[in-house]
């Protein structure tokens, strides 16, 4: 029988215990690892895909979304069966000058970034510190975005830049913020921004409506091939050979 006084330990075993269950949660929170080599659609697991089961042709995906400041495929498990539970997925982009991908969020995945041809574009996060971690990319760079991290590309190129994306999760999701925001109440929102909801109406109509126009451009922040002077700074070279910068603490 347990006495008053063991009760408390008990909860204390229960809290450590949900406590020990969420991290667990947490460092197993990415895509599950596979449980066979391949998994298409079809059953029996003994199932022989054709070849071509495995080839996708990403630049001409039928999931093209096309906006103003350029357009992007995505090869996800959606349109790539080949992908389930592999734990991976693609993105390429083709950026007009000056076109913006706009701020946004993957809650299932990290992305890697690579820039294919053209630049300059301008990448960043925010951390959980509020920091914004900012570089300047230019062909042959890459950066990373970690999982759940708000990220943006914005080009300040020229000509059209080529990029690839790879994140590592068959489905990583997107929420693109300014829109996310948008979707809720408009009290809600002139609430958020101490402004009122006219104002809120408008800067709301100014907004893309869709996914499709995730790549925006603005005449406003951008003249294409022009870097914003307290930017420039940026437009280095990535070190050559090891990236040998000390990693920073965690957070
Ligand atoms: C630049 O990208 C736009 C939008 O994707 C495309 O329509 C245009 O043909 C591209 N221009 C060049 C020179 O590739
Ligand atoms: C973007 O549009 C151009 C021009 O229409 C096309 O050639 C290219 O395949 C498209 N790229 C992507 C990544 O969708
Ligand atoms: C956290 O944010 C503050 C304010 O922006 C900044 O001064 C500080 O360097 C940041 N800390 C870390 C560890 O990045
Ligand atoms: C913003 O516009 C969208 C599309 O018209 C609408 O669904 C949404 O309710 C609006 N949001 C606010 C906060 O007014």
């Amino acid at each position: 029988m347990e006495s008053a006084k063991q009760r408390p330990r008990a909860a204390h075993f229960l809290l450590a215990a949900a406590l020990v269950a969420s991290l667990a949660g947490c460092v197993s929170a990415a895509d599950p690892d596979p449980l066979r080599d391949f998994d298409p659609p079809e059953v029996p697991s003994n199932y022989a895909p054709p070849e071509a089961y495995f080839k996708f042709d990403l630049l001409h995906a039928a999931n093209a979304a096309q906006g103003p400041g350029g357009n992007n495929t995505r090869a996800t498990s959606a349109n790539f069966p080949a992908l389930r539970s592999q734990g991976i997925s693609y993105t390429l982009f083709n950026m007009r000058p000056c076109g913006q991908n706009l701020p946004h969020t993957h809650p299932r995945a990290t992305e890697i970034l690579y820039v294919i041809s053209g630049g300059p574009v301008l990448v960043g996060f925010v951390d959980t510190n509020q920091t914004a971690h900012l570089n300047m990319l230019r062909e042959g760079e890459m950066t990373v975005f970690p999982r759940g991290m708000l990220h943006f590309i914005q080009s300040f190129a020229t000509t059209n830049v080529t990029s690839i994306s790879a994140l590592n999760s068959q489905n990583p999701g997107v929420i693109i913020q300014s829109r996310a925001l948008f979707d809720l109440p408009s009290e809600v929102v002139a609430t958020t921004f101490s402004l009122p909801q006219d104002q809120i109406r408008a800067v709301n109509g100014t907004l893309p409506v869709s996914q499709a126009l995730a790549l925006g451009t603005s005449n406003e922040g951008c003249v294409s091939g022009v870097l914003p002077p307290e930017l420039t700074y940026l437009d280095v070279p990535a070190p050559k050979g090891e990236q040998n910068v000390p990693a920073p603490g965690a957070r």
